[in-house]
């Protein structure tokens, strides 16, 4: 299956390095030159020479060899590899590659690679479910790097959970599986997607509440940051729906969309999808209020002074926060003049959210209806997290990264 392609296979400081030595006879056994690189704390757990017995290959580990000065070229390495596998991935490493750190010479190869690279983290329960380690494995995610995820079981440290080294034949058949197409199987990096299998629920745009047959209450909502926040989370891998009201905006490619024009409908469609929902971020602008009676007629002008009669809309967002299962993430924006935060925090609140997105109408470029935002995200700690202005795309990322780090924690602590 990997006959003639070149496989580095980079092996970091975990007690599962061990497990390295079967995989790399695997790997050579189906075929695959392994081209051995360690990090200088692997050493400690296994021996450099038991893997080059194994590989047939000199191991790497250093920059350069310090007897013969020979320089061990990172860039040609990078550049010689079909496949990068750094397998265990310890939390150490995961830190070191998300934030470009070269300090040694398997994270200069990173740093060279052209190629696909996987990895397969090893680390005690309590490290792996850390936020700084969920958010390291989400930006590589985001680099397009493929994890290949741990194993739930007793650990090394004799806790039980998540955290474990995938078995050397389940990686082999990773790595298999990803030249069985030609390139890298889409298959399998979707399933590799942190959101693979998710269902969301994402609502944008404004409503329209009809007056009469011509005229509406409306609002300037452009629908940009819900559209941005669908098409995020389905490049993560969810599945997601779309309820929007009227909006210019074209639906990001497979993304359900369920097109509502009044906050009834907007209703009607959110609460059908919602009991599905693993994710639901409402960032729709919804009517208020909206008349009492709508007239069947255009509606003549004739008195100086005309008023309509108005009742308050359902708050969709608290009506699905009522109905929230634990499970479930729910969250939803807040567009305040004044008294911003206790504001949101009141809302967060009432409407029983796991996180609400603040803007604020006194910051220059963010709100409604422009391509920028500027938000602040408060969590139920009342926590809270400023991001600098950014474009609605970049923002969604933020966004969906905090879903990410708040999904990964409710999963862990269900385990
Ligand atoms: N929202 C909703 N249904 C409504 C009104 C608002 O689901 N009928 C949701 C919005 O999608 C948003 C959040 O509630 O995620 C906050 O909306 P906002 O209008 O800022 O807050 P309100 O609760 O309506 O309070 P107010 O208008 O008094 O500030």
């Amino acid at each position: 299956m990997l006959k003639g392609k070149k496989i580095i296979l980079g092996i970091c400081g975990s007690i599962a390095a061990y497990k390295a030595a079967t995989l790399t006879r695997l790997l050579v056994k189906a075929g695959a030159e392994v081209q051995v690189v360690m990090t200088p704390e692997a050493t400690a757990f296994i021996t450099p020479l038991t893997l080059a017995t194994l590989s047939n290959k000199p191991v790497l580990t250093e920059y350069f060899d310090e007897h013969t000065g020979e320089w061990n070229k990172h860039v040609h390495l990078g550049l010689w590899a079909d496949r990068l596998l750094i397998a265990p991935a310890s939390a150490n490493t995961l830190a070191k590659l998300a934030n470009g750190l070269c300090d040694n010479l398997l994270c200069a190869i990173y740093l060279s690679a052209r190629c696909p690279v996987y990895f397969a983290p090893a680390m005690d329960l309590d490290m792996f479910s850390h936020p700084a380690t969920q958010q390291n494995i989400q930006r590589l995610q985001s680099f397009g790097n493929i994890l290949i995820p741990p194993d739930s079981g007793e650990l090394a440290s004799g806790l039980v959970g998540e955290g474990r080294l995938a078995e050397p034949e389940e990686i082999t058949t990773f790595i298999e599986q990803s030249f069985a197409t030609g390139g890298v199987s889409k298959a399998r990096e979707d399933a590799a997607l942190p959101l693979a299998g998710k269902k969301a629920l994402v609502s944008a745009g404004p409503t329209y509440e009809a007056i009469d047959p011509v005229r509406f209450i409306g609002n300037h909502s452009s629908g940009k940051m819900g559209y941005a926040i669908a098409e995020t989370l389905q490049g993560l891998g969810a599945d997601v729906t779309l309820v929007s009201g009227p909006t210019a905006l074209a639906a990001p490619q497979q993304v359900l969309r369920i097109d509502v024009t009044s906050a009834k409908e907007m209703l009607e469609a959110c609460t059908q999808t919602f009991t599905e929902a693993d994710i639901t971020v409402m960032s729709a602008a919804v009517a208020d209020y909206t008349p009492v009676e709508v007239a069947s007629q255009k509606i003549k002008k004739k008195d100086p002074h005309f008023s309509i009669a108005l009742t308050k809309t359902t708050d969709i967002l608290a009506s699905l926060g009522a109905a929230k299962r634990p499970d479930q993430i729910l969250a939803g924006f807040a567009l305040e003049t004044n008294n911003e935060e206790a504001n949101a925090l009141i809302k967060l609140e009432n409407k029983n959210l796991d996180f609400i997105v603040l803007n604020s109408m006194q910051d220059k470029g963010a709100g409604f209806a422009g391509d920028s935002n500027k938000i602040t995200i408060i969590d139920r700690n009342k926590q809270q997290t400023t991001f600098a202005l950014k474009s609605k795309k970049e923002v969604a990322t933020d966004i969906c990264n905090y879903i990410l780090t708040i999904y990964n924690t409710k999963s862990a602590k269900s385990l």
